[in-house]
């Protein structure tokens, strides 16, 4: 069978026969292929993809140097027996433990982030012997059993039993400030005592662990004020949990350092990464210490699934790095990401319904409001601001998330040019526009 093959009434088949997952399949027409900063429609239309896929593929659309280690891989080692290892893997595992801030040694290449989250906290709960798990209120882990349970964001009103020991605490968000100091601002300090008071509270004295993102994406990019993970890592560590730090969308480069922790200098006991590793192949990594890898092996710690170290994303992996590091990515994610901020900031001050904008990087992110004063959230308006986004040719995303919405997150990939980031600027400014003219 040809997989391209065109068959008339394709959205007849999608009807009878394509499953649906959670929110609904996003635009009426069936993408045909992808290359850099674009995709491209089946009608011929380009759309400018300033979410990089699913937040992931940051060196952009089928970047050469992928699709040449794809060809030259595919043809000579593609998957093996979960015991072998092969180069692609043990080079895969050196890369990242070269480019990560020392004691992070040990490094397991997985597929997915909800998998190797699972793996994170499948090992945090084995070698301290505990279960329960701490992370934010507003977080997305993932969608297999513990990375759910560690998610507040979605998808917990199932109306079946969760994971027991799972324990939220508040997000730091200071455009909307819960704890607030003299000066209205918020008192992260405050917040945070408050959180693990809570947390204290409902323990029944078996705390393995606590995982939050670097900088909350899902949740609505949220940049925790600075000290904040430093204040959360000494935390943990009076009550002996592990730090997990999921890297699935700030790691490679897109905040501007290769792991979004070093902006903070607080390194986690353990570091998940995800989406950006494989810039849209399936591969993940979960990185840690010699000590705690050691112990996890001692207790008998198993994650021995079909397609961990698999030669052929790890080959990928490999080059994506390689790539990172040769095209300067780094530095232009922080350079293009200053641009983006300022112009998203141009932004905020001309139109009413834009009310912060804030990021770091090149993973910025806008919030829409009803007006600057009452900052009431719209998901409304953000929906209708993405579609016209979509008519104009920009994709957007915003989270809609119930009771969370109105804030769309910008990602576009690293190798994004300035032409493309002005045109997507100007996209974006017209669709708000043309919205609000229609209030
Ligand atoms: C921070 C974070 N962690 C984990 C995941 C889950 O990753 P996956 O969808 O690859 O299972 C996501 C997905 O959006 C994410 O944003």
């Amino acid at each position: 069978m040809d997989p391209y093959e065109k068959r008339s009434n394709p959205w007849g088949d999608v009807e009878r026969h394509v499953g649906r997952y959670g929110a609904p399949f996003f635009i009426p027409e069936i993408i045909d292929h992808a290359k850099g900063s674009y995709v491209y429609t089946e009608e011929g239309r380009r759309i400018l993809d300033f979410t990089s896929g699913q937040m992931s593929s940051t060196i952009g659309h089928s970047h050469p140097e992928v699709v040449a280690t794809l060809q030259e891989s595919a043809g000579r080692l593609d998957h093996l027996f979960s015991g072998m290892l092969s180069r692609p893997s043990i080079n895969l595992c050196t890369h990242i433990a070269e480019t990560v801030t020392d004691p992070l040694t040990k490094v397991i290449p997985l597929s997915t982030g909800s998998e190797v989250n699972e793996a994170a906290l499948r090992m945090a709960k084995q070698v301290t012997g505990k279960f329960e798990v701490v992370s934010f209120n507003r977080s997305w882990h993932g969608l297999t059993e513990a990375s759910a349970g560690a998610t507040y964001a979605s998808a917990r009103k199932s109306g079946l039993p969760g994971t027991p020991g799972q324990l939220a605490i508040p997000t730091p968000y200071e455009y909307r400030p819960d704890f607030v100091d003299r000066d209205g601002k918020l008192d992260w300090q405050k917040q945070l005592d408050y959180g693990f008071a809570m947390v204290d509270a409902q323990s029944v004295g078996s705390l393995a662990a606590c995982i939050v993102e670097p900088i909350v994406s899902g949740g609505g990019i949220l940049v925790p004020p600075s000290g904040y993970l430093a204040a959360l890592k000494k935390k943990c560590r009076e009550r002996d949990m592990l730090l997990i730090f999921d890297e699935a969308q700030t790691s490679f480069g897109r905040t501007g350092q290769w792991y979004g922790f070093q902006h903070d200098g607080v390194t986690p006991d353990i570091l998940t990464l995800s989406k950006t590793l494989g810039a849209g192949l399936p591969l993940a990594a979960l990185v840690t210490t010699a000590e705690i890898e050691q112990k996890a092996y001692d207790k008998g710690f198993v994650f021995y699934t079909s397609h961990v170290n698999d030669p052929l994303v790890a080959a990928v992996g490999c080059t994506v790095m390689d790539v990172i590091a040769k095209e300067n990515l780094i530095v232009a994610a922080r350079e293009k990401g200053d641009y983006l901020a300022a112009a998203l900031k141009r932004l905020v001050e001309k139109h009413e319904v834009v009310g912060d904008a804030r990021g770091r990087g090149l993973l910025q992110g806008i919030e829409i409001v009803k007006d600057k004063t009452s900052k009431e959230r719209s998901e409304a308006i953000g929906d209708r601001i993405t579609a016209r986004c979509l008519e104009l040719g920009l994709h957007m995303n915003i989270v809609c998330l119930p009771g969370m919405g109105g804030v769309f997150r910008i990602a576009p990939p690293l190798t994004v040019s300035y032409e493309e980031l002005d045109e997507g600027i100007s996209m974006l400014d017209q669709a708000i526009t043309d919205v609000e003219n229609t209030l």
